[in-house]
């Protein structure tokens, strides 16, 4: 076999054999005649030829250097790949200035490549970044739950969580878009360019990408994530029924840690009481193993109270995550009213069964005919829902130690369903359930409401407002214009009313 840098040569050698001597076989050029004329053009092929380098009369594949005068990098490509036939021209093949040639040629040998020599070129534009458009909504695009860019994602989503913990609402959700635009992405963003023609990427946000992708961190995200405030927050929040008003509060008075709100003494409502007590396991993943064990049960107690109810396992388990923060499921009944009052009993039962650790259920307070299309307050529907803790027996070792303070100080805590002597051990686990129920005439859009992610929620009541004038929550979805709701009895329904393409819940990891 003859190595191809030889093969290449020996094709063009072909060509000027007959004439002239080629000293140098690694070397074979291609004089563009563009911009610089034909009479110079065969002028300085002629003069190369006689000093024994090798010039091509086409531009074959076989060409390892190609030389112009007055051309930009870029034109030189386009040029060539308008004039190769489709011949692929290989990546190592050199862009050269013409003075490359004619230092060479008084060299009388081919002179090492400087940078002085190379004609620039814009980084190549990926085929993704030249094709692709990205949509600006999220409920537009498909966002699958494995993406290339998470190193980006990440960093963003630490910026969004941050200004989360300020209150800041507007600062969270503008990174929280830039790094759903990232998810996106069919391709690793590699450089500033492969951002070019993205919409959402405020200024902000491509600072800390350029900042990653040239350094590979970003300042002020390490700093962010090192940051007292961060940790704290993130701390206090973790614990079940904590909100950003009471962590920051907590954190001006000098608390750090669930461990602190013990010692102090803080007063804690139930849900907060509980969250402490079953801190550990309530911030260990969930897995999908687990969602599903709880589907059990939950199916078991909904038939034992209500025959024929339809349970869905809703959130972030249907989109295919593999773990979850809790465990989410969205009841109905085909009969429109039978569903009524289900929730008391479904408790019941469970409590009956000693599988609850925590639950507060709230009624259903929505009423069409009184309610309106006007938005609920902060988008929380107002469904017969009910936050829970179940107490999950494990087959297997492995539920973690808990929080050891706490198994001290809250073992004399009320209010934890009178529970209190419990204490996950080696045998069970504590697992945040979400349970919600919904008449049959809404289930759609409890279904599509309650699949999340929080994002895709919000770009699409976004979308329904900004773009169709109409109003969209977990109930309905109302049509201003022609001041009618829009009923639906599936999700593919629901986005046709919106003018959007369906997307199904592997993709809407926005
Ligand atoms: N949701 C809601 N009202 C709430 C809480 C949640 O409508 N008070 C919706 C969210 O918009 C989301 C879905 O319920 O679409 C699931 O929320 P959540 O369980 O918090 O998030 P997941 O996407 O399931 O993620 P995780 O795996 O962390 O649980
Ligand atoms: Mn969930
Ligand atoms: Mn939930």
């Amino acid at each position: 076999m003859v190595p191809l840098k030889r093969r290449r040569v020996t094709a063009v050698q072909a060509e000027n054999r007959d004439t002239h001597v080629c000293k140098f076989s690694d070397v074979a050029i291609f004089i563009l005649e563009r911009k610089m004329g034909a009479s110079r053009k065969a002028f300085l092929t002629r003069l190369g030829r006689s000093k024994g380098f090798l010039i091509a009369e086409s531009c074959s594949p076989s060409i390892t250097h190609v030389v112009s005068e007055g051309n930009t990098g870029d034109e030189v490509q386009a040029w060539l790949s308008n004039h190769t036939e489709g011949k692929a021209l290989t990546d190592s093949i050199h862009l050269l200035d013409i003075n490359w040639l004619t230092e060479s040629m008084a060299e009388g040998r081919p002179v090492a490549i400087q940078d002085r020599h190379r004609l620039k070129t814009s980084p190549k534009l990926s085929a993704s970044t030249s094709t692709i458009t990205v949509k600006s909504y999220a409920c537009q695009r498909r966002t699958p739950l494995k993406h290339h860019n998470a190193f980006l994602t990440e960093a963003l989503e630490i910026l969004a969580e941050s200004a989360e913990f300020s209150e800041n609402e507007g600062r969270s959700v503008a990174f929280r878009r830039s790094a759903s635009v990232l998810k996106a992405l069919p391709y690793a963003v590699r450089r500033m360019d492969d951002l070019k023609n993205l919409p959402c990427l405020g200024e902000h946000s491509q600072r800390v990408i350029k900042e990653i992708l040239e350094d590979g961190s970003s300042g002020e995200v390490e700093s962010t994530r090192q940051s007292e405030q961060y940790q704290a927050m993130k701390a206090l929040t973790g614990v079940f029924g904590v909100g950003v008003r009471s962590a920051d509060r907590w954190f001006r008075e000098g608390l750090r840690s669930p461990l602190d709100l013990i010692r102090t003494g803080q007063k804690l409502n139930h849900a907060q009481q509980a969250g402490v007590q079953y801190y550990n396991d309530l911030n260990r993943p969930v897995t999908k193993k687990e969602a599903l064990a709880i589907s059990h049960i939950v199916e078991k107690a909904v038939n034992a109270v209500l025959p024929g109810a339809i349970i869905t396992l809703t959130g972030g388990f249907r989109r295919g995550k593999e773990v979850g923060h809790d465990v989410d499921f969205l009841i109905t009944h085909l009969e429109e009213g039978a569903e009524e009052g289900l929730m008391p009993k479904l408790v019941n039962w469970l409590e009956e069964q000693g599988l609850l650790l925590y639950q507060k259920t709230t009624r259903n307070s929505y009423l069409e005919s009184k309610d309106g299309p006007a938005r609920p307050p902060h988008n929380m529907d107002r469904f017969e829902r009910c936050f829970s803790i179940f107490r999950l027996e494990q087959t297997t070792e492995g539920s973690g130690a808990f929080l050891e303070a706490a198994s001290n100080d809250t073992g004399t805590m009320e209010g934890v369903n009178g529970r209190t002597e419990q204490q996950p051990g080696p045998t069970w686990r504590a697992v945040r359930v979400d349970l919600v129920v919904s008449p049959y005439s809404q289930f759609a859009f409890a279904t599509l409401g309650w699949t999340g992610s929080k994002l895709f929620e919000r770009e699409l009541r976004r979308w329904a407002g900004q773009e169709k004038g109409m109003s969209l929550n977990s109930h309905m979805l109302y049509d201003s214009k022609q001041q009618r709701y829009l009923r639906a009895n599936s999700e593919e329904e629901i986005f046709a009313h919106l003018g959007l393409e369906y997307i199904p819940p592997c993709d809407r990891n926005a």
